[in-house]
């Protein structure tokens, strides 16, 4: 199932990821595709946020990832830099996927050994503030009725 929506500011994107939040439960992995500045961050944290984590939220540069704690834990990949994860790689990363709700940014590089998602996020520029935003589920109730 796929369904698209707009968003006309970066606390609009904010309150997407914030609907979408409350669907999730722990174990879930979420990719968060898009363009440099397309807002995947942005997104992750107005998950963040409805998931109870109250720490900044900024994209992982020294590290691959955060994990945060909420009401549950979040742990936030950013694979940008990486051109691609090895299995020894992966040894790195299993600690950010247990236990968490998990975002990734740049899902396209870590194909090989991440764990398939529940839920597939895609920002598109659409001109200054708007945004395209698909979602993506096998579960259609997951991706349905956001507005
Ligand atoms: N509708 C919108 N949705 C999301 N962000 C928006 C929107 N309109 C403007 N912005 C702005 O665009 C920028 C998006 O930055 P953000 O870091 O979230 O993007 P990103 O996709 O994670 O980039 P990168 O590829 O560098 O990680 C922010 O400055 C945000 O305020
Ligand atoms: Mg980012």
């Amino acid at each position: 199932m796929r369904t698209e929506l707009a968003s006309v500011s970066a606390s609009e994107t904010e309150r997407i990821a914030a609907v979408l939040a409350g669907r999730l439960m722990v174990g879930d992995v979420v990719g968060v595709s898009g363009e440099l500045g397309a807002g995947k961050t942005t997104f992750v944290r107005g998950a963040c946020r409805a998931l109870g984590v109250t720490s900044p939220v900024t994209s992982p540069t020294f590290t691959i990832g955060h994990r945060y704690s909420g009401d549950v834990d979040v742990s936030h990949l950013d694979f940008y830099r990486f051109a691609g994860v090895s299995a020894a790689e992966w040894g790195d990363l299993e600690p950010y996927f247990e236990d968490a709700i998990v975002f990734v940014e740049w899902p396209e590089v870590g194909a090989s050994v991440l764990p398939p998602a529940r839920l597939t996020v895609a920002l598109e520029h659409a001109g200054g503030d708007r945004r395209r935003i698909a979602l993506a589920s096998a579960e259609t109730a997951l991706v349905q009725g956001v507005s």
